[in-house]
């Protein structure tokens, strides 16, 4: 190595300790001989000051893993070199290069590690992979969907005549079951479709109010509502908005279902609307904001996050299409949709939507 006359040890200690790597090095009696800031963050360790010098075993108990590779670094004559490596405690996946650490004469004395925390490079790539397989899954699914209905209207439509010719036997109860059976096969094909298929919006000026009024009875036709009380408040004056009176209604058809669902028959959902005014004043990004909450049992943080996912349910009859769906018509209106719920609370959707569309004219 060569470096300039007079740079300090200090100077050294800086670029490590400065790195957007985690630097790790430990002696050849596994004590540790350095680390630095990134590291301890990395592996959630709170750094103290007499670290350097302890054995790394103690250092890094929660990271055995990381320990071992490091110790046993000098019994391998091919060094790992940009591996990836998944630390257990904090689920974090690292990439990492081990180093000998050599004294003038060429004598191995420690080993390094450096590493750099890919969490969220990983995450990213799985969100493209997801990406990728949902738009061949989707296909398929397209494919698939179209072909079940023929069959599955086929059987309805014969279970009904059949029906109609032994209307007056025991047997006929079990005919109505299958029609039932098949009409909710139908509603999940239904489904699978309208998250499929491409959104075309047919855009008009809308009134909300319409929409949600819609909702509240569709919703009905399609769950079990119970006592759950449903309460309305939208402005006179709120702004007519661009959009799909149909796909909004659907909107809120599922969040309402959602709602009465997860509330089991008593409770409260109140849906209300506001006007968001541009914060520049202009009224080019003038906005709707709905909400719709209710005082259910509300979602754990670590399901909150995948509710939006397609085909995420915790229901045992559920397709988990639901909110994938709504949000898809909320991208397509150019709109936004985030939760807040906390479990016990009830949960808030809050749909907002533009008031002028983006291709308005
Ligand atoms: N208001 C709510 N309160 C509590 N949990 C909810 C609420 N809305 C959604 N969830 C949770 O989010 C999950 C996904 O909802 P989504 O509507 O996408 O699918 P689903 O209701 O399970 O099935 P589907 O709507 O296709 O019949 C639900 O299974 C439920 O766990
Ligand atoms: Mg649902």
């Amino acid at each position: 190595m060569t470096h300039a006359q007079g740079t300090s040890d200090a100077f050294f200690r800086h670029i490590v300790s400065g790195m957007r790597n985690g630097v790790l090095a430990i002696t050849r009696e596994g004590r540790l001989a350095l680390i630095n800031d990134e590291a301890y963050r990395i592996f959630g360790v709170a750094a103290k000051r007499d670290d350097v010098g302890r054995p790394i075993a103690v250092v890094l108990k929660d990271h055995p893993d990381v320990v071992r590779v490091l110790t046993g670094a000098f019994d391998l004559h091919l060094l790992p070199n940009r591996v990836e490596m998944r630390l257990k405690p904090s689920n974090k996946v690292i990439g990492y290069t081990v180093t000998f650490v050599p004294d003038d004469n060429g004598n191995v004395i420690g080993a390094a590690m450096f590493f750099k925390d890919l969490t969220r490079v990983e995450q990213l790539e799985e969100r493209e992979r997801l990406r990728d397989r949902l738009a061949a899954v989707g296909e398929m699914a397209a494919v698939i969907a179209h072909e079940v209905k023929n069959p599955l209207a086929g059987i309805e439509v014969m279970a009904g005549l059949l029906r109609r010719k032994i209307a007056d036997t025991p047997d006929a109860a079990v005919l109505t079951d299958i029609i039932k059976e098949a009409k909710m096969a139908n509603a999940i094909v239904q489904e699978v479709l309208d998250f499929v298929r491409p959104i075309r919006l047919q855009v008009e000026h809308t009134a909300v109010a319409d929409a949600v009024q819609g909702a509240i009875q569709l919703a009905d036709t399609k769950a079990r509502r119970g006592e759950v009380e449903v309460s309305v408040a939208i402005p006179d004056g709120l702004p007519q908005i661009q959009a799909d009176q149909h796909q909004l209604t659907q909107v809120f058809t599922n969040l309402l279902m959602n709602a009465y669902e997860a509330m089991g028959g008593s409770g409260h959902v109140s849906i209300t609307a506001n006007r968001l005014r541009a914060e520049d004043g202009s009224d080019q990004h003038e906005a709707v904001l709905v909400q719709v909450t209710d005082d259910g049992p509300g979602i754990p943080p670590d399901v909150a996050e995948k509710v939006f996912d397609p085909f995420f349910t915790t229901k045992p009859q559920g397709s988990g299409l639901g909110l994938a769906i709504v949000r898809k018509i909320v991208d397509a209106h150019d709109g936004r949709i985030d939760l807040r719920t906390s479990v016990g609370q009830g949960t808030t959707i809050r749909v907002t939507l533009p008031v002028s569309g983006s291709d308005d004219d």
